[in-house]
Formats: C-alpha cells, structure tokens, sequence
C-alpha cells in the first residue's frame, strides 16, 4: 500500500490523523472516525487538569477561509476520561492522547496518567497559559519547552511524545530543536493561528462571545506549510503537518514540506468523517497522476536537497 507510514517507531495504515479538539475525548466517535472514517490515526480532545467548561457560545464559527473558535479548552478533567481511555484502549486503534496543564509538574502529572493506557503516543498541547500568570504559552519560550518535555519523558515509558507547536513563537525551529534536545520523538505543527476576531458588522458585535479567538482551516495554510518546512530543516524528528488540510493535494504539499504524517481538523466540519479516506484516495490519485510510488520519495522534497 503507497500510504502505509511508519511515525516515531508506530505503524499507521495512512499518514491522516484526525487533529485535536475537532471530535472530542468520547471513545465510540474516535474509533468511528478511525474504522470507518479511514484515519491512519486519531487524537482525543486535549485533556487537562480539573473539570472545567469552555466558553460561552457563540465558540465557533464558519468564515470564509476557515473557522475560528475560542472553545476555551473545555475538559472533563483528566481523571473522568478514565472509562473512554480504556475504551480506546481495548479497540487497538492507534490514538493519540493529548495532554494540555499550566505547570510542567502538572504537564507530567497529566501525561503519567494516559500513560497507564498505553496510547500510540502522547500530544503536549504547549499553546495554554503559564501558571505564572504571564499569560505566555509553553510553546513560546525554548527553555520552558524543553522543561516539559523533559519532564513528561521521565514518566511516559516506551510511548512517544509529540508537542505541538504554536504558529505565534518567534522561531519556531528553534522551540523544535529545544524540544528534539530534550528528548521529543515528534514535534506536531501547527496549532491554530491568532488570535484573531471577527466582527458582524449588522450586529455591531464581535461574532464570538470571547471576542478572539483562534483561526483554523484554509486561511492558515501557508503558515503552516513555512513552519513545517522550517521545523523539517532544524531537527531529524518525524513531523504531524496540520493547519487547512482540506484535500490530497494540499497534504501532498505538507508531505513535501516535510511532513511524514498529516492532520485533519477544521475539514471534518465541512466533509464529515469520511474526510480521511477521502484523502488518502486524493493522495493516490495525485501519486499516480505524478508518478511518485512512495511517500519516501516526496517527502521534503520541495527542500531541494
Ligand atoms: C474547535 C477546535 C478545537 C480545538 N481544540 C484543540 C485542542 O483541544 N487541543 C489542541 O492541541 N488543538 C486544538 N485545536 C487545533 C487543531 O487540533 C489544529 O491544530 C488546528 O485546527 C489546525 O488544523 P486545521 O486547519 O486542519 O483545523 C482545535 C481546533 C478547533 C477548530
């Protein structure tokens, strides 16, 4: 099978991975996506440390070029996800479990806990606050980067772990190569871009309750696609390219960029589960039509090395 991808040590039937936060953390919509949406993997809905609600609605909202949402990372808490984890553990598909906290012992905490049931690998969502209150996400400061990393290494067993990266850091690359020293075996790129508004001029509001939010979908495409070719260029870690992947075609680019696998968010509102193998069909067909036989073989090709 020309999709067939090995990530960080695990074996995906298809390089498409269903992006974080876009079906939530309940297991029968997560193995639904997988068995008969056709992604090669999924990943849960960022869990954190205690209960918390999201925002007031309105939190999302269809634009022209994509979405944007200020959801506020609504989570049952870690410890209610016990029953959905062991679920998802028992169906074999390969999940991603993505952890978000406000203290690197709290990033460990939370990761040694999804440890227990033995995901594909586990995602450090580093795009929320600082306990200090400085308001600054992990994920901007290389330094602090690394610290979690670390930190999550120590209890995360034989699992891999992946950040994610937010497209706001000054350097990108250079919070990668942090993060690949202090012992990462992904790095996922791209959280959603902003924040940003949107304002109903009829209305004479801003369209979201919170005001700004974050951009996700086709807008954010060529951001996302510069990150990963930069991330690619810094460090030797297999990436999870994200940001505006609606079709083949544009997965194709992240792959070219770098990309070994591809994440899917924002086109699930707009073509349903079934997005994924829909995808990997478009992938082929382009394969085909441009005669690559392998993944490997387009892969960071648009580096020109
Ligand atoms: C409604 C919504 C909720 C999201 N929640 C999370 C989350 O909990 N954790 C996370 O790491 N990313 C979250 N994201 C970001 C996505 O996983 C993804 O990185 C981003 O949307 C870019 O991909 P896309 O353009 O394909 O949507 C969320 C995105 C959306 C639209």
């Amino acid at each position: 099978m020309p999709l067939e991808t090995v990530f960080a040590g695990i074996k995906l039937r298809n390089p498409t991975v269903l992006a974080s936060g876009i079906l939530g953390t309940n297991a029968e919509i997560l193995i639904r996506t997988a068995k008969e949406g056709g992604a090669g993997a999924v990943t849960m809905k960022s869990i954190g440390p205690c209960e918390k609600d999201g925002y007031a609605n309105p939190t999302i909202l269809e634009w022209e070029h994509g979405l944007i949402n200020a959801v506020g990372l609504p989570s049952p808490g870690y410890k209610n996800t016990e029953e959905e984890l062991k679920q998802l553990e028992k169906s074999g598909i390969p999940l991603i479990a993505s952890v978000y906290a406000h203290s690197i012992e709290e990033y460990a905490e939370i990761a040694g806990f999804a440890e227990k049931f033995k995901p594909a690998m586990i995602e450090l969502n580093m795009s929320c606050p600082h306990s200090k209150g400085e308001g600054m996400p992990f994920g901007l400061d290389e330094e602090t980067a690394g610290q979690v990393v670390k930190a999550v290494k120590k209890v995360s067993g034989k699992t891999p772990v992946m950040p994610k990266l937010t497209p706001q850091a000054l350097n990108i690359a250079s919070i990668a190569s942090a993060c690949e020293r202090a012992g990462a075996d992904a790095i996922c790129a791209i959280n959603t871009l902003g924040p940003g508004m949107l304002i109903n001029p009829e209305v004479r509001k801003p369209v979201l309750a919170n005001k700004f939010g974050g951009i996700s979908g086709p807008a954010i495409k060529p951001v996302a696609l510069r990150c990963v070719y930069q991330i690619y260029e810094a460090v030797k870690l297999p990436i999870l390219g994200m940001g505006g992947i609606s079709n083949g075609r544009d997965a194709i680019e992240f792959i070219q960029a770098g990309a070994t696998t591809v994440g899917v968010g924002s086109a699930v509102y707009y073509r349903g589960i079934g997005v994924f193998k829909e995808v990997c069909d478009e992938m082929v067909q382009w394969m085909k039509k441009n005669n690559a036989k392998s993944l490997e073989e387009i892969r960071g090709v648009a580096h020109g090395h």
